[in-house]
Parts: C-alpha cells; structure tokens; sequence
C-alpha cells in the first residue's frame, strides 16, 4: 500500500526511496558526479584486477620489476581506496534516482542485492589489500615514498588477508559480469533507459 506524497511516511526515507519506480518516459539520470565516480571506479577497479592477476603470475626470477609492480599495485590501489571511500559516503548521501515501474519485483531486488554486493566488495577489496601488505615484512611504498606504518611482519594476518584479498578479487569479477549483463539487457532487451541514466550527458 502506497502513501500520498508529503505525508512524511516511511515511503519517503532514502533507503525505501530506492525501491521507488518510475514511468521510462520521466526516468531521472543520475547526476554528473554519480556518473564519473561510477565510471572512473569501475574501469579502475577492472584495471587493478588485471594488473593483480598479471602481477602475481610475474616469475620470481623477474627481480626488481616484480617488486616495482607490487608497488605500483599498491599504490593505485590505495588511491582508488580513497576515491571509493569518496564514492560511498556520496552515495550514502545522494540516493540511485527510482527504477522505471515496468521493471519486474524480481529484477529490481537482484539490482539491489548486485549494487549493494558491489560496494561491498570494493570497500573490502582496498582495505584487505592495505592491511595485508602492512602485515608483510615490507613497509608499503606509495610511488616511492616509505609510509611511516614500519612494516607489523604478522604472517598468520597477512597469509588471512591474502586469501580474504583474492576471493573478494574474484567475487568481485563474478558480479561485475553480472552487473555487465544486466546493463546489455536494459540497453538492448528491456531498452527501458537505465542504461542511458548512468551515460554522459546526464545533469545535476
Ligand atoms: C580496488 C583495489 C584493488 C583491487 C581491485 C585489487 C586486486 C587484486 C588482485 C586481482 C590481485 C591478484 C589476486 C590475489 O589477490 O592474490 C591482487 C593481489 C595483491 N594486491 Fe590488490 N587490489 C586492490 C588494492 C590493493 C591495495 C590497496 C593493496 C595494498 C596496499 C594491494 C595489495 C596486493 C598484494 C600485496 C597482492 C599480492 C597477493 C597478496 O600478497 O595478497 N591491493 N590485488
């Protein structure tokens, strides 16, 4: 049961406001802000999957390139840590604009469940990543610059930590997929405008 707008019921609080639906004629984009977080997380994110995979498979014997690129895995990956630190507390503050009202119950509880595992994921990713390297016997360097942290040298937490840090990359890769093929069906199935509200051109 709905209530009427500007009664100050529960319907209006910005968690429930999520759950809101809108005609696709009068869908409302998210604002330009939103948009280039969205984006600039999501590429990085996939780029410092890459790099990681990439980086571990790097033969022992490759010396000091091998250290060079933990380092420089290291580094971006605690600058894209603050930009997603940035992006939740944005979001916490400015709630998704509502979800068209032809989409199915179904589908709108799954979109929930992925973008909320997402931010998940990507919080814990960074933050594993920072603690486990401080558990290592190295301090972190961050493009080149010695943190003053010292280096803690716990290998039970980093050996944890590690493994927290590999199964999140990889959960991390199975939803994105998802969200990826959600995105192609409102863009070429449901063409209901979803897409085009997380695209350029978007105002605030
Ligand atoms: C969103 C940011 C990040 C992503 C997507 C990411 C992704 C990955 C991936 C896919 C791997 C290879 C698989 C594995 O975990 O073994 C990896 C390894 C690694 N990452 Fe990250 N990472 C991120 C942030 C960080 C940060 C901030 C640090 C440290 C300050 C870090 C340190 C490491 C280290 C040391 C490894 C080698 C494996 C290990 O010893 O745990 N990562 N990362």
């Amino acid at each position: 049961m709905s209530s009427p707008a500007g009664t100050g019921s529960l319907s209006e609080g910005p968690l429930v406001r999520d759950f809101d639906r809108s005609e696709p004629a009068t869908l409302q984009p998210y604002t330009r802000t939103a948009i280039a977080l969205h984006w600039i997380v999501g590429l990085a994110v996939l780029g410092m999957i890459g790099l990681g995979v990439w980086m571990i498979n790097l033969p022992k014997g490759a010396g000091p390139f091998r250290a060079e690129m933990y380092n420089l895995h290291k580094s971006i990956g605690m600058t894209l840590g603050l930009i997603i630190f940035a992006r939740v507390a944005w979001r916490l503050v400015h709630p998704a604009p509502p979800l068209p009202a032809t989409m199915p119950r179904w589908q709108v509880l799954a979109s929930h469940f992925t973008h909320y595992a997402l931010y998940a994921c990507i919080v814990i990713q960074p933050v594993t990543g920072f603690l486990g390297s401080l558990c290592s016997p190295y301090p972190i360097k961050y493009f080149g610059y010695t943190l003053p942290f010292g280096s803690w040298d716990v290998p039970a937490a980093k050996e944890f930590l590690s493994v927290v840090h590999l199964a999140n990359a990889s959960t991390l890769a199975v939803l994105v997929l998802v969200h990826i093929g959600a995105v192609l069906h409102h863009l070429l199935v449901a063409r209901d405008g979803v897409f085009q509200r997380m695209w350029f051109g978007a105002r605030d």
